[in-house]
């Protein structure tokens, strides 16, 4: 049974920073203003957005705990430490929340590196976790806007995409092939 919304946020309350917990309350309310403006369930994105950072904070040993035994890692997952959280959160999601609906799993499990042809829940809580206004107020204000466009969503996760392979040009770390097809995809929509 997936535990009350209650019980999830002293849960985060407590294995959160509290900017970390600030961020997950701004992903859930734009992930839920995007579900409404795309037509689909609200309080699933919500929710999905809610517990998209859970695994966040563990510890580095738990961390290395889940990695190591229970979830599997895409093409550059492995040397970026910074996207195990999002694996992991399934992990923590299934274990701790009793969340069974693959759909949230899975917009939890691809919130920081993307793939491909992403189902709407999945674009949404993507982009929510970017432009939330709560800790992202700067981003919020310079994408916000494109979502009035016509294939507005894909339009602003594509700016994400282009911010980021800027900002690992710029700190000369490497960019995996999965971030480099999303980005081709999304130029050819
Ligand atoms: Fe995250
Ligand atoms: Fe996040």
């Amino acid at each position: 049974m997936v535990c009350t919304i209650e019980y999830i946020n002293n849960w985060l309350k407590a294995n959160l920073t509290q900017e970390r917990y600030e961020h997950s309350l701004g992903t859930a309310e734009c992930a839920e203003y995007l579900a409404k403006k795309y037509g689909i369930n609200p309080q699933k994105a919500y929710f999905a957005g809610l517990i998209h950072d859970c695994a966040k904070c563990l510890p580095n040993n738990e961390m290395q705990n889940i990695i190591e035994n229970f979830v599997t890692l895409e093409c550059g997952e492995s040397e970026n430490p910074k996207t195990h959280h999002a694996p992991a959160g399934v992990y923590i999601a299934k274990t701790q929340f009793g969340v069974e609906d693959e759909e949230i799993l899975s917009a939890i499990r691809w919130h920081t590196i993307g793939k491909i042809d992403m189902t709407m829940l999945e674009k949404i809580v993507f982009l929510a976790d970017k432009i939330e206004e709560r800790t992202r107020p700067k981003e919020c204000t310079e994408l916000k806007h494109l979502l009035n466009e016509e294939n507005g969503l894909d339009k602003a996760i594509l700016v994400c995409y282009k911010n980021t392979i800027k900002s690992l040009v710029d700190r000369e770390l490497t960019i995996c092939t999965q971030t480099i097809d999303i980005y081709n995809s999304l130029l050819k929509k």
